[in-house]
């Protein structure tokens, strides 16, 4: 493990002693090396290799998943519930058949932003309704820690594209507006329960754990290096790059994006430094981008694909799509003075990695 477990910080040390009649003993002691994590979404791309890096960090995931969208497979070996967040009496299940449970990562929601807009009562019912029911059912059992997984998509378009915390936020999707009503929700609880939260916008993950065992289940990945994936390997005939006429410095579009174990690492990170991290900002919530603090176009990632591939991967231009922004990078100080994290891989690394996820994942989902 990476720096010893210390979630037990004075100030909310002392916060749960006296709250422990009203929610439960939830206090970890500080000798215990290794923490059992509830991670709801554990089935999925991002919480399938966050699991695989908080059991190397020494820890034990918990997964709740429905499989609505993640892969079966993906939860083999691992400790594994098969439900709903909203699903009370589970939870209830799984707190009394794990009572060591100290913190939970929830990444299970709805994700992808198309679909949101056509069918928002879904998405604001699975991503909203369900996750405050999860939330005052893990303050019920006395787990009041919760890492919340949000968006870069929250945050509204700012000249230079350096986003902050505090930047200006402006959701443009109903899958966004999920997430940020889901950071104010949190916000609200831990300002009047036991809820304290470490909420994460994540910028645009890629890539695949190091032993390439879990990575994009999607079969037709909607975001720009899935389709750039599927133009390469001839599934497409051309990448479309949609616009060409933003104001950035080639005129594409403009994403951050980082390696989605760099994340994983950051979770590891959040859970280990739980209540250092609150007592450091002196509040019972904290937002905290998760980037490189770089800027790529989508030019540069289609040039970055060809080095890495070592041929250059078909294109055709299009005009922009409407609702599409021209995109946004992380100020990562919060993190890194936090967390003690920052992104190590290279837009190379993730881009191998995705690529090498793509060849392998056959073997283990069954479809290319
Ligand atoms: N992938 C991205 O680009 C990205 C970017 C920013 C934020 N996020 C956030 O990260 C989290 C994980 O995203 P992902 O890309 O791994 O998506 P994913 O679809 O691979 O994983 C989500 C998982 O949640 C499960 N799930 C959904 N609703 C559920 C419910 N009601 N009960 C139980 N399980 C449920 C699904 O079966 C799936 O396994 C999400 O909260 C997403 O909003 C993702």
């Amino acid at each position: 493990m990476s720096d010893g477990i210390n979630l037990l910080s004075a100030k909310w040390g002392k916060r749960c002693l006296i709250a422990t009649d009203r929610v439960g003993p939830w206090i970890l002691s500080a000798s215990v090396r290794g923490v059992k994590v509830l991670v709801t979404g554990g089935a999925g791309y991002i919480g399938s290799v966050t699991a695989t890096a908080l059991e190397q960090a020494g820890h034990v995931p918990v997964i709740l998943d429905s499989l609505i969208s993640g892969p079966e497979a993906f939860v083999a070996n691992r400790i594994f519930y098969h439900g709903d967040i909203a699903n009370r009496q589970l939870l209830g299940q799984i707190v009394a058949d794990h009572p060591d449970i100290e913190c939970t990562i929830h990444m299970a929601a709805r994700v992808v932003v198309t679909e949101s807009v056509t069918m928002p009562y879904v998405y604001y019912r699975d991503n909203v309704t369900k996750s405050l029911e999860l939330f005052d059912q893990l303050a019920r059992l006395g787990r009041p820690r919760v890492v919340f997984s949000s968006s870069a998509s929250v945050y509204a378009e700012v000249e230079g594209f350096e986003v902050y915390e505090d930047s200006p936020t402006d959701p443009r999707s109903p899958y966004a507006r999920t997430k940020r009503m889901m950071e104010m929700v949190l916000q609200d609880l831990a300002a009047a329960t036991d809820i304290r939260c470490v909420i994460l916008r994540y910028f645009n993950p890629i890539g695949a754990d190091p032993e390439l065992r879990y990575g994009i289940h999607a079969r037709e990945p909607s975001h720009v290096l899935g389709q750039l994936v599927l133009a390469a390997q001839g599934r497409r005939e051309a990448f479309l790059v949609t616009g060409t006429d933003y104001p950035t410095r080639d005129g594409t579009g403009l994403r951050d994006y980082v390696h989605v174990w760099d994340l994983a690492l950051a979770h590891v990170r959040a859970v280990e430094r739980f209540d250092q991290v609150l007592a450091a900002v002196g509040e019972p919530s904290v937002i905290l981008n998760l980037g490189t603090g770089r800027g790529v176009t989508v030019r540069e990632l289609v040039d970055m694909v060809g080095r890495v591939l070592g041929q250059p991967v078909p294109v055709t231009e299009a005009p922009r799509r409407p609702g599409d922004a021209t995109g946004a990078y992380a100020n990562v100080d919060r993190a890194r003075q936090l967390l003690g994290w920052t992104a190590q891989s290279s837009l190379a690394d993730g881009v191998a990695s995705a690529f090498s996820w793509a060849a392998k994942r056959r073997e283990v989902l069954g479809y290319e």
